[in-house]
């Protein structure tokens, strides 16, 4: 048999048994008809896409290739993307596990916002997102981002609690708006995220700066460690969270294969 035809059925068998299954933890019900990785374009096979994004070899891109629509929908709704988010988030702990904080209430663990903290699946899974492979629409993103309905990404809210045992202190660092602490704050306890040391969001001012979210990010980072904070651990959805000044001592990449962010 060709290696295409392989893979075709391949796809077949995978596809098939995840659409029968029951998903445990589920974020958003709403699951894409089932369709191919993308085998039927030259050039464009979806998994290896998927990795070479999640890897960082493939940056700056735009939207998802047409052809993985469907392929993402699948990966982000059914079972295989929690899973990957909690393998991340059990290794994160493993690290969390082996170190000794200090007494002085300084040990800090960072978490990025969307895609981290919150889930905006149910926002991306609509059609005019279409799990990134339609242009990103800033208006109708930031009407969601208002209604504050965002669910918790399971594996990271999981993380959270077991950090906050430890006695790890908890640092958002966001690029969403200033302007919508009160409704993300209501958001992520509403979810089950109670307390933070800091939550840290854009001003007008800092968008205005037109930074990349690296620097941005890099720079609060600095902030935190001109204040005493030791950044032990970092976990975030982009490159962009955990690359440029005081990453931290170790960090964790989520998977996000619908969106880049430099
Ligand atoms: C964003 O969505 C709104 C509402 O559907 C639409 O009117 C607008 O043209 C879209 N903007 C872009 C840049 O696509
Ligand atoms: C974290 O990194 C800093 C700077 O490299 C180092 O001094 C410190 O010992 C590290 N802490 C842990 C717990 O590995
Ligand atoms: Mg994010």
């Amino acid at each position: 048999m060709e290696v295409t035809s392989l893979l075709a059925v391949f796809f077949a068998l995978t596809f098939a048994a995840s659409n029968a299954k029951e998903i445990p933890d589920q974020i958003h019900p709403l699951r894409p008809q089932s369709g191919a990785a993308g085998r039927k374009i030259p050039g464009v096979h979806c998994l290896s896409w998927r990795l070479a994004v999640e890897t960082d070899n493939i940056r700056n891109w735009d939207v998802v290739p047409q052809v993985c629509e469907n392929y993402v929908g699948h990966y982000m709704l059914g079972g295989q993307y929690r899973m990957d988010c909690y393998a991340a988030a059990a290794a994160a702990y493993e690290y969390a596990k082996s170190l000794t904080l200090g007494k002085d209430g300084k040990d800090v663990w960072i978490f990025d916002v969307d895609e981290t903290a919150l889930s905006n699946l149910p926002y991306y899974a609509r059609p005019d997102n279409a799990f990134g492979a339609k242009e990103y629409n800033e208006t109708t993103f930031q009407e969601w981002e208002k209604e504050g309905k965002a669910p918790a990404v399971p594996a990271v809210l999981d993380l959270y609690k077991k950090l906050l045992k430890l006695g790890f202190k908890i640092v958002f660092i966001s690029g969403k708006a200033e302007s919508l602490r009160k409704i993300t704050t209501q958001n992520m306890h509403n979810v089950g995220y109670h307390t933070w040391e800091k939550l840290v969001l854009k001003s007008a001012e800092e968008k205005a700066e037109s930074l990349k979210a690296y620097q941005y990010k890099s720079r609060e980072r600095t902030k935190l460690v001109k204040k005493g904070y030791r950044i032990l651990g970092n976990l975030g959805d982009q490159w962009s969270d955990i690359i440029g000044a005081h990453v931290g001592n170790r960090t964790f990449k989520l998977p996000n294969p619908m969106f880049y962010i430099a």
